[in-house]
């Protein structure tokens, strides 16, 4: 009878068997999961620095001749290309810029969500300076908050800003967690 010739294991082991199999797969599952989200985290640079629209590559925003050269800024949107495991997206919007000229081949820039809670701040030029229409923080040409009433934990974040060829403006763009004190990439 076959059942003589190939005896049924005892159930204990056919349970160690399947327990075994078991973990080896959990196992290889723990090791590939970090292993493809370090993958995607290589192929997408924008995730890989928190998103913020964040790119914190240095992103052309615009040409120096398009800046008054009173120091006035001017509010630019920021458009980068977004990657990720399937797609290559240009243009897409993180976020926007206000560019001031501070010099011949000088600008500075900053980021236009309000630290408070990120809504985006308006440039007045009849006070000379930057209202937030949600909660009223203003802040000074240079980002300094002027109203002490103003809600806003910190200064408008400032952005380094590169000059590059025949005056073309590179801003390194990141977006910054709102409502904290201290300046943390988003
Ligand atoms: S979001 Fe700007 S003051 Fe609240």
């Amino acid at each position: 009878m076959a059942s003589s010739h190939h005896p049924v294991p005892p159930s204990g082991s056919r349970r160690d068997f399947f327990a075994k199999a078991g973990s080896i797969v959990i196992g290889a599952a723990l090791m590939v999961v970090p292993a493809v989200s370090g993958l995607l985290v290589f192929l997408n640079p924008l995730r890989r620095r928190g998103q913020g629209g964040g790119a914190s590559n240095a992103v052309r925003v615009a040409a120096l001749r398009a800046l008054p050269e009173n120091g006035e800024p001017r509010k630019f949107p920021v458009l980068a290309t977004r990657v990720d495991a399937w797609n290559r997206t240009p243009n897409v919007p993180v976020g926007a810029v206000y560019l001031r000229k501070v010099g011949p081949n000088e600008v500075k820039a900053f980021n236009v969500a309000c630290p408070h809670a990120g809504c985006f701040v308006d440039f007045r030029a009849d006070k000379n300076h930057y209202l937030c229409p949600c909660h009223n923080s203003s802040f000074s040409l240079d980002g300094r908050v002027l109203d002490p009433k103003s809600p806003s934990p910190r200064p408008l974040d400032e952005l380094p800003v590169e000059i590059r060829g025949d005056g073309e403006i590179w801003v390194k763009f990141q977006n910054f967690r709102a409502g904290t004190k201290e300046t943390i990439p988003a």
